[in-house]
């Protein structure tokens, strides 16, 4: 196990080192310079608004992620707002949540929307998608009982102001039960049998649901079709499809990590109906990392690590894995505008997050549930860093997904509730939404580890930073497990008048946050300085900083 010196100790100086080397000048400054990080902010040059939807959650019915995580019922004891956690609503609301998907993944390609709707007690119980998972989840995980439907899940979206991003069958269910939901959700009051329906339910005013998935992983627990069936069905679905005066976006499933013939395959054959690509708003990728064999193994179970007890090899090998989120991108990026010359069709990363083997969950019997560490936050600042970077492409991002489950915010069980180091993150991150994103040069000494004998690299600094007015948020990751950063950051075009800094580490990169120690990784303040006309800090080993400075 590594565990961690102050990481003052570890920098050349630290903060007061910087400031007598800086306060030098000529060839003694150079030699006394302690800094071993730069950050050069350009402010001049942007790369896209970030939409606040990059910082978007996912929720599928799926172990404990509705029922015991989100759902409690209105006569729980555990405190509730209509029968939804309150904790989770505080919690979300903080972070600016602004879009949720749901009810799957894989789950989504099974359900009936109907079975959700209608009075609580009249709804029926359905055998849940996962139910063959882990024979130890309880009753209420494998067999559905509905209690948590469209309506539930459209008040839960707007307690914590977010919209609702809904995803429908189309393994399993036709094309008019597509529409059908569509006009349950948005058809004007009064205006329709399914509108009166909604009405019955309390709810006369229509939900305005403005996104929807057209199916879930199409190519696989999604009906297992070819790219250009999908194509075929994808057009079926969406073609005509009443808005009610307002505007629906569509998002298409999309490939798999590094399936690029998915998405040739989708734009080709979509291209062939109508090159202007007036249909798909969005195109849902879906990236985990989890192979951790270090190349010996591409098998799902074989291939996974462990979420709590790992190496410092692990720790780099899950970030080497998750940087793949970059080309990517990029990758599917460039196929599509092979087709879609106008980029109307904006990428939509609709799961993303590490994936560990069984073992660390918190509540035991909760499928797909991990315990999240520090390690998780770094990979997750690192991927939102990612996003913002790309905020020209990237148009939605959900975090799989938002509680009890793979990468989650939060764990829940009963009248318990913690905030993970990821949910720390998204705190961090929030700021950036709906900044306009600028080019960032990050330089820092790589890291340098040993994989399995062989000498490996990782690089040293990351970030991304987000112009907001007079404000800059820049945020940055600092991956190595031991070194410290001593970091000027310049800003090209603006001088820094004053500036504030929050840090999230922990002496052990293990750490994380559980129901009886919640308070393990928490953001602190950090020591942070204008010397001249640079911002110097020093950025802790296995770290996740933001900075917020006002520009003059
Ligand atoms: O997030 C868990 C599962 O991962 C989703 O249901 C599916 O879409 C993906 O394979």
């Amino acid at each position: 196990m590594i565990r961690r010196r102050d990481f003052l100790r570890n920098s050349a100086l630290g903060i007061a080192g910087l400031a007598f080397s800086r306060s030098l000048s000529g060839p003694a400054a150079a030699q006394a310079r302690t800094v071993d990080a730069h950050i050069e902010v350009l402010i001049d040059e942007p790369l896209g608004t970030i939409s606040p939807n990059i910082y978007g959650h996912f929720t599928e019915d799926l172990g404990g992620v509705i029922y015991d995580g989100l759902w409690v019922g209105e006569s729980s004891k555990v405190a509730n707002v209509n029968g939804i956690r309150k904790s989770v609503i505080d919690h979300m609301r903080r972070i600016k949540a602004p879009v949720v998907r749901y009810p799957g993944g894989c789950f989504a390609d099974s359900y009936d929307w109907r079975d959700g709707i209608g009075p609580r007690d009249k709804r029926p119980r359905r055998t849940n998608f996962w139910a063959n998972d882990d024979p130890r989840q309880p009753a209420v995980h494998k067999y559905d009982p509905n209690q948590f439907g469209t309506n539930e899940f459209v008040q839960f979206c707007k307690l914590v102001g977010a919209e609702p991003y809904l995803a429908a069958n189309v393994r399993s269910l036709p094309a008019q039960q597509f529409v059908q939901w569509v006009e349950y959700c948005n058809s004007p009051a009064g205006s329709t049998t399914l509108a009166e329906t909604r009405a019955a339910a309390g709810f006369k005013e229509p939900f305005n649901v403005k996104y929807w998935g057209v199916g879930n992983e199409s190519w696989g627990c999604g009906g297992n079709f070819e790219p250009a069936e999908y194509a075929m069905e994808f057009r079926r679905y969406a073609t005509w499809v009443p808005g009610y005066g307002h505007e629906l976006r569509f998002v298409a499933s999309g490939p798999s990590d590094f399936n690029y013939d998915w998405t040739t395959g989708f734009f080709e054959a979509m291209a062939k109906q109508d090159p202007h690509f007036r249909v798909p708003w969005g195109w849902g990728l879906h990236y985990y990392s989890w192979n951790l064999s270090r190349g010996r193994t591409s098998d799902w179970d074989k291939g996974k690590g462990d979420a709590v007890n790992f190496d410092a090899a692990d720790w780099y090998e899950l970030l080497r894995e998750g940087q793949k989120m970059e080309p990517l991108i990029e990758r599917h990026w460039q196929i599509m505008g092979q087709t879609d010359h106008e980029h109307r069709v904006k990428l939509v990363v609709d799961e993303w997050g590490p994936w560990y083997r069984p073992g660390s969950e918190a509540t035991p019997g909760d499928i797909l549930e991990q315990m999240p560490t520090l390690r998780d936050a770094v990979f997750t600042g690192m991927t939102l860093d990612i996003f913002n970077r790309h905020a020209d492409k990237v148009a939605m991002a959900n975090c799989a997904q938002l509680i009890n489950c793979l990468n989650s915010l939060y764990l829940a069980h009963e009248d318990r509730f913690v905030v993970t180091p990821v949910g720390r993150v998204f705190e961090l991150y929030a700021a950036h939404q709906g900044g306009q994103s600028v080019r960032t040069v990050f330089s820092a000494p790589e890291v340098k580890y040993d994989r399995d004998g062989s000498p490996a690299t990782f690089w040293g600094l990351h970030g991304s930073a987000s112009l907001h007015g007079k404000t800059l948020v820049l945020t940055a990751v600092n991956p190595n497990v031991t070194q410290a950063r001593d970091t000027e950051i310049i800003v090209r075009g603006a001088k820094p008048a004053s500036q504030t800094m929050a840090v999230l580490t922990a002496p052990d990169i293990h750490a994380h946050n559980t129901f009886t120690q919640p308070d393990v990784v928490v953001p602190r303040s950090g020591e942070v300085k204008t010397i001249g006309s640079s911002v110097v800090l020093a950025i802790p080993p296995a770290s996740v900083v933001s900075v917020q400075v006002e520009l003059s």
